[in-house]
C-alpha cells in the first residue's frame, strides 16, 4: 500500500476539505478556472493502465475540480499540418469536444513553437515570403477550425532564450522577430473573440526570460497587434521554485502591461522515490504558485499539465524524477492538492480580497533549496 506522507500542517487542513474540488474553489477566489491539460487517449496511451481510463475520464470531466481544460499535444503544428497544406484535427478534436460536452473553457494550444513542428517546416529552405504564407496559412487553418471554441490560444510558444534573447528556430532564423508580430496579427483577424496569449517557461520571476517576455508583450502593443496575455508554463521543481513574492511581482509587470496572465501548464516535480520532505516541499510550492495568481487581479486562472502522475511528461524527460501532479498512480491525491485549496481558501490565504490586493510580507514563502 502507498503512504502518503502529509505535512502536519496540512493533515490541519485536509480533513474539512475531503470534499475539496479544485475548480469550485478557484472560483469562490476570484479566479475564472482551475484546469488540467489532457491528451486524447491515443496519445497517452501507457501499457498497463487501460483499467485505469474509466476514473482517469471521470475525474477530469468533473467541472467541480477542472473547470477548463487544454489538449497537451493534439493541436501542436505536427498533428495538425503533418504534411505541407495537409490538415488534421482529429487528435485535438477529441479534447476540444470533450471540453464542449463537460462545459469546460478551452485553451489552445499552440500555433507557432519550434518544437513538435512538422519536419517539413523545419527542414525546408524557405525565403522569407514563402514561410510568411506558411505561418498565415496553418494558423488561418488551425485557429478558423478551432474558431469560436478557444478561450485562449497561445499563439507563440517558448520563442525565448533564458538570457531572454531569441531563440534560434526556423521562424526566427527566417523572419526575426517579425514572425511573432505575423502570428499575433493573423491569430487577431481569424479568431477575434480567443485571448491571445504568448506563452512560455521559467517566466514564474523576474529576470533576463521575464523581460525577453515583456519586450514582446511591447513590442506587439507598439505595433498595434493584439496580444492578450502571458502564459506562465510554471513546469517547476520542488528543490527550487521561485518564491511566492517573485511570483507576484513578475505577475504584476505583465499585469501592468496592460494583459492578463494564467500559469498555464504547472507542475512541480520532485525526486524519485516521493518522501514526506519532497511531498511537503512539493505543497509549498503548488501553494505559492497557486496563490500568487490568486493574489494578483490580472492572473485569471490555473491549469495543471495533466493532473494524474503516469501521464506526467516529466519522468520520459527528467529520468529520476516525477510525481509532478496531483493525483498519485493508485487515484490518491498528493498533500500539494490540499495546499492549491489552502491557496485558494481565503480563511487561510494571507490576503483579504482579490479585487483589493494587499500582499503582506509572507514569512512562510521562501526558496527551496
Ligand atoms: O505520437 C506518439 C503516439 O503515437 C504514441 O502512442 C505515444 C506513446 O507514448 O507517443 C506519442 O508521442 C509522444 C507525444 O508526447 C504524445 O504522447 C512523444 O513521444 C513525446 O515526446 C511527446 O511529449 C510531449 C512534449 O510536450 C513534447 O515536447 C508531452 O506529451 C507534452 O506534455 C509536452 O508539453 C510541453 C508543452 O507543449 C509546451 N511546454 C512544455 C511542455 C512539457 O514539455
Amino acid at each position: 500500500m502507498r503512504f502518503h506522507p502529509v505535512v502536519s500542517v496540512l493533515v490541519a487542513i485536509s480533513a474539512p476539505l475531503a470534499t475539496a474540488q479544485l475548480n469550485s474553489y478557484a472560483k469562490k477566489a476570484g479566479l475564472k478556472y482551475f484546469g488540467a491539460a489532457t491528451d486524447s487517449p491515443g496519445q497517452r496511451e501507457r501499457a498497463g493502465l487501460e483499467a485505469a481510463y474509466p476514473q482517469y475520464d471521470a475525474i477530469i470531466r468533473g467541472t467541480s475540480e477542472f473547470g477548463q481544460t487544454t489538449p497537451t499535444n493534439g493541436q501542436k503544428w505536427l498533428f495538425t499540418e503533418p504534411e505541407r497544406g495537409v490538415f488534421n484535427f482529429t487528435e485535438g478534436d477529441i479534447v476540444a469536444s470533450r471540453a464542449a460536452e463537460n462545459g469546460q473553457l478551452l485553451r489552445c494550444h499552440t500555433l507557432v513553437w519550434h518544437s513538435q513542428l512538422a519536419p517539413w517546416v523545419e527542414e525546408g529552405y524557405w525565403t522569407p515570403e514563402e514561410l510568411r504564407a506558411i505561418i498565415v496559412e496553418h494558423i488561418t487553418q488551425v485557429m478558423g477550425h478551432y474558431k469560436g471554441q478557444c478561450y485562449a490560444w497561445d499563439v507563440v510558444n517558448e520563442a525565448l532564450n533564458e538570457d531572454g534573447t531569441y531563440r534560434e528556430s526556423v521562424f526566427y532564423n527566417v523572419l526575426g522577430e517579425d514572425f511573432v508580430k505575423l502570428a499575433f496579427s493573423t491569430a487577431a483577424e481569424i479568431d477575434p473573440s480567443a485571448k491571445l496569449y504568448y506563452n512560455d517557461y521559467n517566466l514564474e520571476s523576474p529576470g533576463a526570460k521575464s523581460e525577453g517576455a515583456i519586450r514582446i508583450v511591447k513590442l506587439l502593443k507598439e505595433a498595434e497587434i493584439r496580444i492578450d496575455g502571458v502564459g506562465m508554463q510554471a513546469h517547476l521543481t520542488a528543490s527550487g521554485a521561485p518564491t511566492l513574492d517573485q511570483q507576484i511581482a513578475v505577475m504584476e509587470s505583465y499585469g501592468a502591461l496592460g494583459v492578463e496572465i494564467a500559469l498555464t501548464e504547472l507542475d512541480v516535480r520532485v525526486e524519485m522515490p516521493t518522501n514526506e520532505t519532497s511531498m511537503a516541499w512539493q505543497a509549498e510550492v503548488y501553494k505559492n504558485s497557486v496563490s500568487a495568481c490568486v493574489q494578483v487581479s490580472a492572473c485569471v486562472g490555473v491549469t495543471i499539465w495533466d493532473f494524474y502522475d503516469p501521464f506526467s511528461w516529466v519522468p520520459a524527460v527528467f529520468p529520476g524524477e516525477g510525481a509532478a501532479l496531483l493525483w498519485f498512480d493508485d487515484f490518491t491525491k498528493h498533500p500539494a492538492y490540499y495546499a492549491a485549496i489552502e491557496a485558494m481558501t481565503k480563511k487561510t490565504g494571507n490576503y483579504t480580497c482579490r479585487s483589493k490586493r494587499r500582499v503582506t510580507e509572507n514569512k512562510r514563502s521562501r526558496r527551496l533549496y
